[in-house]
Parts: C-alpha cells; structure tokens; sequence
C-alpha cells in the first residue's frame, strides 16, 4: 500500500496531465497510444486524443480489468473527468497521457474501502509533470493578464465613447451647433431665442472643450487669459486657479443673468469646469478683443476726439445697461459691477468698449430691495475705491451706493481717456489715476487719506477748456467724483451727455 503522501501526489499529478491535454499544452494531435482489452482487431492498441485509461472492478468476486482509449472530449469534467474516476470498494480507474500508460495493475482489495493504488512509475515528477507545474501557474497567469487587458481596453473605449459623446454630441447639441454654425451664428441664435441668458449648459461644454487654446495674453488676480479658437474663430478664456472656484461661478452666474447681452459688455460664451482627475479646470469663454484692455490700448495709443467720445460713449452706454432694471418677465436686475477701471474695459475693433470682469458685481433684487449675495465691504481694486468704500461709510443696504461708486470709477476712467485724447497736436503720456499722488500698488490707507481727508482728485488742465469735447468729459468727470455719492451723476445722464456730444461732433457711432 502506497503512503497517503504518494496518492496525492498521484492525484496531483493526474489532474495536472488532464488539465494540459484539456486547454492543449500537451498536443492531442500526436495521438496517444494505449493498450485496448476490447481491440482484438488493432493488437490490442487503440489510439486516442484523450487519454489511456485502465480499470479494474470487483464483480461477482471475480476482478476484471479493463483497459481502453478516452476520446478528449470525454475528459469531463477537467481535473477529475467522469470515465477517470474510482468507487470505493467496486472499481480502482486510473487515466493517464503517455503512451502506453495504462498497462497497469490495479487492485480493489475485497471489501476494503477502495483507493486507487496505482502500481505504474514511481511518485516523483518527471519532466512532463514538472513542465506542467511551471507552465501552468504561467499560462493561469497570462490569461489572466489576457483578460485584465482586454477590460481594461474595453473600459477605455467605453470611456472614449462618453467622452466623445459628452463632447460633440449630446442629444441636442445638434440644434445649435451644426457644423457650419460660426460663433456669431451662435450668438445670433441665442440672441433670437429670446432666453436671453445664454446658450444651454450642455452647449456651452461642448464649445468649451473643443476650443484649442493658442497663447496666453495676460495674468490678473484670478488666473490666466488665453486666446483660444474655435471653428475658424478667436475666443478669450479666463482660467481660473482652482481655489478660485467661487469667483469663477460668481462670474459665470452674473454673466448669465436674463437679458444681460449688451454691444459694451463682454460677450459671454461659455462656462466649464472639467475635472481632469487631479484638479478642477475652470474656463469662462468671452469674446476676444484683440486690442485688449482700455488700459493697454491707451498705453499703445493716443486718441482722436472722435476715438474718445465713442470710447467714453460706449463706456457709459455698458454701464447704464448694467446698471438698469429692466422690469417683465424678459426684464433684468440692476448689476453694480464694484470693479470698474480701464484694466476691466476692453477696446473693440470698432474702438467702442465693452465692459468685462464681472466677478464682483452685485445683483439688486428690487421686489424685497435686497441684494443677491452678501456684499462685503471693501472690494475691487483701491486706487479706484469711491471715497464712501475707502472710509467705511457706504451704505451697503442701499443698492444704488454701489451704482454710485461704479460712477466715480467711471470718472477715473474717464480721466485715463482723456489724457490720451491728441487735441491741436497736445497729449499727455498715459498715467493711473492719482498716480501723482499715491505709490504704486497703494494701501487703502493711502489712498484714503488722499481721497476722503485731503479731498483730492486727479488734475483736470486748464487747457481742456478750450476744446468742446475735452470740457464736456472734463465736466463728466468732476460730476462722477463728489464726495456725496447721491450727488454724482447717474450711467443714464452720462451717455445722454454725451450721445449729445457725439453728434455735435459728428462723431459716427
Ligand atoms: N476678452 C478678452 N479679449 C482680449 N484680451 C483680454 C480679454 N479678457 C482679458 N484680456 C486681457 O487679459 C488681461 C488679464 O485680464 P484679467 O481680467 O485676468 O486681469 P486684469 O483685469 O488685468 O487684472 P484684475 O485681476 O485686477 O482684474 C487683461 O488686462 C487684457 O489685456
Ligand atoms: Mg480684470
């Protein structure tokens, strides 16, 4: 009797070698030849593509034995195949897979509870088995990785596929973006539409992520502009650093608010936000200006009196529309924008403005004459704080004090312009307001004790008298900047005024 240690590696082995012949590492096609009881005709051979098999029973007390081919497709289930198997006590089977392997005895002791007592090679490994036991961890384990890449691509695809979906062709997206659509088109749709607030979201993320961004324009405090095109056309991005996410979601909100589309305020085409597994991207798609900034426009250039009046004009014209409740159900609220300065002003092509920066607007909401977010009380940018924002003693329950510091900025701007404007061969160098008087980059501090306590303002020249359009702007102007807020003329006045100017000028809008 073998030792239990023996019968399983017998076992082992066994299982291993159907395995093999089962998933083909060792070829049926080199037929397997076994010893055939029942084969008188072929010698008592037979051959197989499975394995050789040798049985013997106890039956009647008589032991018979039986020895034959198994076809492969009979070695089932693999690892202990149906034919292979053994009853205790009735029939000892034994399949094996060399040739010739089943010429040998086996036993079923009388009565005793039978197991396989295989009396054929020893237990050690030969190199078949040894092959096998290397192999097929092996092959396990490249089947696995098989598999393990196939889902992985698969999963890839799928993802692809939604991404794609995501990107170029969510179920409507075909209503508004048909090939041939240009941006204007867009716009021109959305301005139709009669939403007035602003292409759908999902369209916006499809224009926002098929935009290629080509070089960066310029750095504020909240993040990166970009020109970026889309469809044969420029278009500005403002990336927001991630921890900007407030600011960003402001922005776009105000942006969207019904019925704000106006010639003088930015065009606002798109919101994101992509996560790209590692960070939040945030865009926010405007139109492009590609003279930039009112800031860096009169730092290139001087202007003509018809430059300035339009430029003032249009500037005016932005902000009473900001400025306005419209009231109806296509109405809009009043926006304060709280950050007006020539850095927030862009210069068209046809050199009329638009008002862009929307991030610290507020937004009046007249039936409980509240204001829609809590505003804080010190915002913008310092040099061009109103006196009532510098000293603390604005109102900030009254909507119209945040319209009124809007118009002092104005002012400034208006200043900035006008220093430009090349009258009868006279031009000053472009300068900041108050640049005369604070450092740069001033603390709120310094610029209050300049602006509250000692009460100045930017210098108006004399000789801006003698000039029709210099004295209009110049009068504009000392109006914008009363101490009084209440007392300062209103975006309304201001493009009236000066809409009178343009004409008496000549000037063709
Ligand atoms: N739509 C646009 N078209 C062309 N240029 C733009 C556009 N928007 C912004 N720019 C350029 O990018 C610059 C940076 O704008 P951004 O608003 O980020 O900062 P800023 O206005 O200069 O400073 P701040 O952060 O104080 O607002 C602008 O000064 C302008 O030159
Ligand atoms: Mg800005």
């Amino acid at each position: 009797m073998r030792s239990d240690g023996n019968l399983a590696v017998m076992s082992l082995r066994r299982t291993v070698l159907a395995l093999l012949v089962l998933i083909g590492l060792i070829a049926p096609g080199d037929a397997l030849k076994c010893n055939c009881t029942n084969c008188e005709k072929s010698g008592y051979e037979c051959e197989t593509d499975g394995a050789c098999m040798a049985s013997t029973s106890y039956i009647n007390g008589q032991e018979q034995h039986v020895r034959i081919c198994i076809p492969r497709e009979s070695l089932i289930p693999p690892g202990q195949p149906i034919f292979c198997l053994s009853a205790e006590g009735v029939l000892n089977t034994h399949c094996c897979y060399t040739d010739y392997c089943n010429s040998v005895d086996l036993q079923v002791p009388n009565g005793v509870p039978e197991r396989a007592i295989w009396q054929g090679t020893s237990g050690s490994w030969g190199p078949v088995e040894l092959v096998a036991v290397i192999a097929g961890p092996v092959f396990v384990f490249c089947l696995l990785l098989i598999v393990g890449v196939f889902v992985f691509q698969h999963h890839q695809r799928n993802y692809n596929h939604r991404q794609r979906l995501d990107v170029e062709d969510p179920s409507c997206d075909h209503l508004y973006l048909a090939k041939d659509k240009t941006l204007q088109d867009l716009i021109f749709d959305l301005s139709t539409s009669g939403s007035g607030s602003g292409l759908p979201l999902f369209v916006q993320r499809t224009v926002a992520r098929t935009i290629v961004l080509q070089e960066i324009i310029g750095k504020g405090r909240f993040g990166e502009v970009w020109r970026g095109r889309w469809r044969g056309g420029d278009v500005a991005v403002k990336i927001f650093s991630s921890r900007e996410e407030r600011s960003w979601f402001r922005e776009a909100e105000i942006y969207q608010t019904i019925m704000l589309r106006h010639e003088n305020i930015l065009g606002f085409i798109a919101a994101d936000n992509k996560d790209n597994g590692t960070w939040t991207q945030l865009w926010l798609v405007s139109d492009y200006h590609e003279h930039g900034s009112l800031f860096d426009y009169l730092n290139h250039y001087t202007v003509t009196i018809e430059d300035m009046i339009k430029l003032a004009l249009s500037a005016a014209s932005g902000l009473a529309h900001l400025h306005m409740e419209i009231l109806g159900t296509q109405g809009k609220p009043g926006i304060a924008h709280r950050d007006l300065k020539s850095k927030n002003i862009l210069v068209k092509k046809n050199g009329t403005c638009a008002i862009a920066d929307l991030g610290l607007a507020v937004r009046h909401e007249s039936v409980t004459d509240t204001i829609d977010i809590a505003p804080n009380q010190r915002v913008g940018t310092k040099r061009y704080m109103a006196p009532e924002v510098l000293d603390e003693t604005i109102n900030m329950k009254h909507f119209d004090s945040f319209k009124c510091a809007d118009i002092y900025a104005l002012g400034l701007v208006y200043w900035e312009i006008a220093r430009r404007c090349n009258a009868g061969g006279i031009h000053e160098e472009y300068q900041l307001p108050y640049y005369d008087l604070v450092p740069s980059d001033p603390s709120i501090e310094e610029m209050r004790k300049v602006v509250c306590d000692q009460r100045l303002r930017p210098n108006v020249p004399n000789w801006w008298q003698s000039y029709e359009a210099l004295r209009v702007m110049g009068k504009i102007m000392r109006e914008c900047w009363y101490a009084n807020g209440a007392a300062r003329l209103t975006a309304l006045r201001i493009k009236k005024t000066l809409s009178q100017l343009s004409v008496q000028e000549d000037v063709k809008m």
